[in-house]
């Protein structure tokens, strides 16, 4: 006989856990600086489209799959198809979370080594923008800061994810999203209150339409997938504990509402502070890292927020890592037969060891590239420009061609009867979107990260 597969306690242990994967370095380090670069309001408003239409639509459809058949990524398409073509769909899922996991806790670990860098008061040494960074480019080239906090943040992960889905990913999301609400809302009435913030409101709230075109649109939805952890499997494998007679659409309307007020809530906190100081919106992805300790010095009570800031980040990191972690995790329990703290252990070893040329990307092995990328950029890519965009494409298309709505339907209606009466027009839109909007805007997604949509737009016109 089987044993007993794990589940969440209740309904807002889960609500809170994948919000938890949601809301992560993607909505605090990422939104801010791609929002900044790409124009402020006129991106947000594209991207809050984005996660409408493509976004909610497939969220539903991940942790579907995941409930329906309570299964990991590749248990769970192979339950559904009897196909070994599927099951590789959701085994591209695993090694998703295998790549994103390897480089993700990288940024996470320097998250942390600030936490330290705050509480020292080592901003208050780097007046100038050029001296912060130029802090920054030292500690990531200092092989034991960069390896050594890495490492720390995987160990953080493992815990978690070895004390299990109830006792660990659940008790731990129920204690640190609160924390995490509670510290934003702090940071951004500190933005806010600041001398000079309207212009930073201004610029996340007055459109610059001329900014936006075909890229901009294929950022704002390859972010999308990234927020919401789409296309590799996460959501449904956080489906998979889900119970049949909690309400799907209502649960995934939840997260993806939490995921995009924090970053929005974020984007406030963050550019109010960067305008009101004088500093740049378009540092790109040192935003953080460079531009903020520099914005701490230069604000009241600086010292303070900046620890609340990088903890906040550490957080959210770690509340997103424990899902990627448990993505592999779950394949080798489910399908390998392993133990959990078995499989929690071996797992984030072999990541660690995967990681450490990323990590060393930023000192000894700066020089070495393939394809023009350091061995950072490079799993970055694969996994998030071709890994993601490519499962979230087939996680569409399997519901709704492949699995197809008269089977699909009675699965989503478990749990959730009652919207299915009072407004059948929601099944109806999530039916059109799954089936043409989201396979072809995907697509595009797909052409264009690895670029060569800019080719066939040219060719044709
Ligand atoms: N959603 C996370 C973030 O915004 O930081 C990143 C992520 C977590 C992506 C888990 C994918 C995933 F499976």
């Amino acid at each position: 006989m089987e044993a007993q597969r794990e589940s969440w306690g209740s309904k807002t242990g889960f609500i809170l856990a994948a919000a938890g994967s949601a809301i992560g370095l993607g909505n605090i380090w990422k939104f801010p600086y791609i929002a900044g670069e790409n124009g402020g309001a006129s991106f947000v408003i594209v991207y809050l489209i984005c996660i409408a239409v493509i976004g909610f639509p497939v969220l539903i459809a991940e942790i579907l799959i995941g409930r329906s058949t309570q299964r990991n990524p590749v248990g769970a398409f192979f339950k559904l198809s009897g196909s070994k073509f599927w099951a590789g769909v959701g085994g591209m899922g695993i090694v998703g979370g295998f790549l994103i996991l390897s480089f993700y806790a990288i940024i996470a670990g320097w998250s942390i080594g600030y936490i330290v860098e705050a509480i020292d008061g080592n901003f208050f040494n780097f007046v100038e923008e050029t001296a912060s960074a130029q802090h920054f480019l030292n500690l990531v080239g200092n092989v034991y800061w960069i390896l050594g906090y890495f490492i720390f943040f995987m160990m953080l992960t493992t815990v978690i994810v070895f004390a299990g889905v109830k006792k660990g990913i659940e008790r731990g999301s129920k204690i640190m999203m609160p924390i995490l609400f509670f510290l934003l809302i702090i940071l951004m009435i500190r933005g806010i209150t600041l001398n000079g913030a309207e212009k930073g409101l201004e610029f996340l709230w007055n459109p610059d339409w001329s900014k936006i075109n075909a890229n901009t649109i294929l950022i704002a939805l390859g972010h999308a997938f990234f927020t919401l952890s789409l296309g590799m499997g996460a959501m449904l494998t956080y489906g998979s504990y889900m119970s049949k007679k909690d309400n799907i659409i209502s649960s995934a309307f939840q997260i993806v509402f939490l995921d995009t007020i924090i970053a929005l809530i974020a984007g406030i906190a963050i550019f109010t502070a960067v305008f009101a100081t004088g500093l740049n919106p378009q540092a790109g992805p040192g935003l953080i890292f460079h531009t903020l300790p520099s914005v701490f010095i230069k604000m009241p009570g600086g010292y303070f927020f900046s620890i609340l800031f990088f903890i906040l980040l550490t957080l959210a990191a770690l509340t997103s890592s424990i899902s990627l972690l448990e993505v592999v995790v779950s394949y080798f329990v489910d399908e390998r037969k392993w133990k959990r703290h078995h499989a929690a252990i071996v797992l984030a070893f072999f990541i660690t060891l995967l990681g450490v040329p990323s990590a060393l990307s930023y000192n000894v092995l700066s020089d070495f590239t393939i394809a023009g990328k350091n061995f950072f950029d490079l799993v970055d890519f694969i996994a998030s420009n071709i890994l993601l965009p490519l499962g979230g494409l087939l996680i569409s298309v399997f519901v709704a061609w492949k699995w197809g709505f008269k089977k699909v339907l009675p699965n989503l209606r478990e749990g959730a009867e009652n919207l299915f009466e009072k407004y059948p027009w929601v099944i109806s839109f999530w039916k059109i979107f799954l089936k043409y909007f989201s396979p072809i805007l995907i697509f595009l997604v797909f052409l264009n990260s690895i670029g060569i949509l800019d080719k066939i737009i040219e060719l044709f016109f």
